[in-house]
């Protein structure tokens, strides 16, 4: 189905709905505890059964692991714990037998320090590769070069006694950065990029998208005044600083401009599409990755619905700043949730949930729905034992570490939900509900999280009006309520979303007759008066307004 929102023709990344799938952890096929791309390519059907349109997967190239798959030793191949090139090329086939795209994970920021290319790297100051990685003298009395941080602890150098000098690494010392201002190492990557775009992938997600590009001239980052303002979550002393210098340098847009019109060149054939990884939540900067003339990334993600005070002023604020932000014809995108932030669910609760659920399906623009959050799995407690995330190994306890949103996928309730047979150990803990919330269970209840998000998905590609349709929010409603309309041609339709627990009386502009289509509690629908819409706790609506 491809409609046309005003002028210019959509593509599937604009109308389709994208799901995140963490590798390790959606469904093992060969009983080691750890998910691989067997295990996903025996779900496809589920996909398209759930009615989502694309799959993004994180890493599934050999890694050494220290970051699951975040330090690629090797980009042109997959880990033998997820597959092999074989099975890779049987999933993109067999996905797009499915009419799913697959979205690769790239990560051009670093890699692992076990990489060729960081060996050769590092084995000599004068080794042709030297030059890959970012290297710098230490100041005359031997500490690093500048006082940049790495997101997870410490200096963001290393030193290395060999060779006498530090390499940066943004995050984990195993993960050196790459210098995307040496022309070998921009080429090296871009021949990545065809590797996969070759073998058919449909586009990339580009990880730590905005540090690619540092101060050239290294200079020491500011303090930041008031930290509990400007940073997005808690990373200790990273927070310290206002990250001026060591990511998001003006000359990244020339590098994300020339990765466009490789993949421009790509998308004659089938439309491929970029999203980058952004922490930006200063929408006019976020939106520059746009690029001036549309010319840079498709779409930047979007994390500000994880962010977001979960109330309707501060999420109606949030949307309304993100569409004001975007330059004319850029496509907004919406993520509520994945592999590095708590659960929505553990956020906001089991109830908002549902209405988070139908708030990301019904807003403008494209959005990443991370796997388990269609049955509303929770973060589940890990055990000291048991901690994986690096992240959370540097900076014990100063936030949830990225375990708790990993654990594995609840598929049915015999052992281990399905994810891993019951002999082997997953490599997470499964969530101790498992037997009631997983998805044979919740496929068999018509009141469930998961035939809430399988209607909303089924609604949004039936209705032009919510897949690619203009937005305007409705002022004077309760100040626990959202309110918007979605707009295609003549198709209207009204979302009506209470944030609150309290039950809420609104009174809608006239707008004709009007029917509501569902609601997340499942129990609803048929004629309705806008001037007095009863919405229950918790509850949201999509309304049908006449024509
Ligand atoms: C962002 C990824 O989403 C996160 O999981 C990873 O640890 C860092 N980038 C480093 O690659
Ligand atoms: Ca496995």
């Amino acid at each position: 189905m491809r409609y046309n929102a005003g002028q210019a023709q959509t593509y599937w990344w604009q109308q389709g709905v994208i799901y995140q799938i963490y590798p390790r952890s959606f469904k093992d096929s060969n009983g080691d505890g750890i998910g691989d791309l067997p295990g996903i390519i025996a779900k496809l059907d589920y996909h398209t059964w759930l009615g989502v349109d694309a799959i993004w997967l994180s890493p599934v190239y050999p890694s050494p692991m220290v970051d699951f798959g975040y330090d690629v030793s090797n980009y042109t191949d997959i880990d033998p714990i997820f597959g092999d090139l074989a099975a890779f090329d049987t999933l993109v086939a067999q996905a797009h037998q499915h009419d799913l795209k697959v979205i690769m994970d790239y990560v051009p920021n670093h890699t692992s320090d076990r990489h060729p290319w960081f060996i050769a790297s590092r084995s000599s100051r004068h080794n042709p590769k030297r030059d890959w990685y970012i290297w710098a003298d230490p100041r005359p009395d031997g500490s690093p070069p500048n006082n940049w941080l790495a997101s997870w602890g410490g200096s963001a150098w290393e030193w290395d006694a060999a060779t006498q000098q530090y390499y940066l690494h943004s995050y984990h010392k195993a993960m050196p950065d790459l210098n995307w201002r040496n022309q070998d190492v921009k080429e090296a990557m871009f021949d990545v990029v065809r590797f996969w775009l070759d073998r058919g992938v449909d586009g990339l997600r580009i990880d730590s998208a905005q540090r690619i590009i540092k101060d050239p001239q290294l200079r020491d980052n500011p303090p930041n005044p008031d930290p509990n303002v400007t940073a997005y979550k808690p990373l200790g002393d990273y927070n310290s600083q206002l990250h001026l210098y060591d990511k998001g340098h003006p000359d990244i847009h020339a590098v994300y401009r020339e990765l466009r019109q490789l993949l421009d060149i790509y998308s004659t054939s089938s439309p491929r599409v970029t999203l980058g990884e952004m922490h930006i939540y200063d929408w006019p900067q976020w939106a520059r990755y746009y690029g001036a003339q549309l010319d840079e990334l498709h779409m930047p993600l979007n994390f500000g619905l994880v962010s977001v005070p979960w109330n309707a002023g501060a999420v109606r604020h949030l949307v309304d700043s993100v569409e004001a932000a975007l330059p004319p014809g850029a496509w907004p995108n919406y993520v509520l949730g994945n592999h590095d932030e708590p659960r929505v669910a553990t956020r906001i609760g089991q109830e908002q949930a549902r209405v988070g659920m139908m708030l990301l399906l019904t807003l403008r623009g494209t959005p990443t729905l991370y796997y388990g959050d269609e049955i509303g799995m929770h973060n589940v407690d890990i055990p000291p034992q048991s901690i994986q995330d690096p992240s959370e190994k540097n900076l014990p306890g100063i936030g949830p570490g990225r375990d708790p949103e990993r654990a594995p996928m609840q598929w049915d309730d015999s052992p281990h939900a399905g994810f891993c047979p019951s002999a082997v150990e997953p490599w997470l803990p499964i969530a101790p509900d498992y037997t009631q919330v997983n998805v044979a269970a919740q496929r068999a209840d018509r009141h469930s999280m998961l035939s809430l998000a399988r209607a909303l998905l089924q609604i949004r590609r039936t209705t032009p009006a919510l897949a690619v349709g203009s937005y305007t929010p409705i002022d004077g409603a309760p100040a626990d309520c959202f309110v918007y309309v979605r707009r295609f041609e003549n198709q209207r339709r009204l979302i009506a979303l209470n944030l609150s627990d309290d039950e809420q009386q609104l009174q809608l502009p006239a707008m004709g007759s009007a029917r509501i289509l569902i609601s997340t509690h499942l129990d609803r629908e048929g004629p309705v008066d806008l001037a007095s819409l009863h919405l229950r706790s918790d509850e949201g609506c999509i309304i049908e307004v006449a024509e």
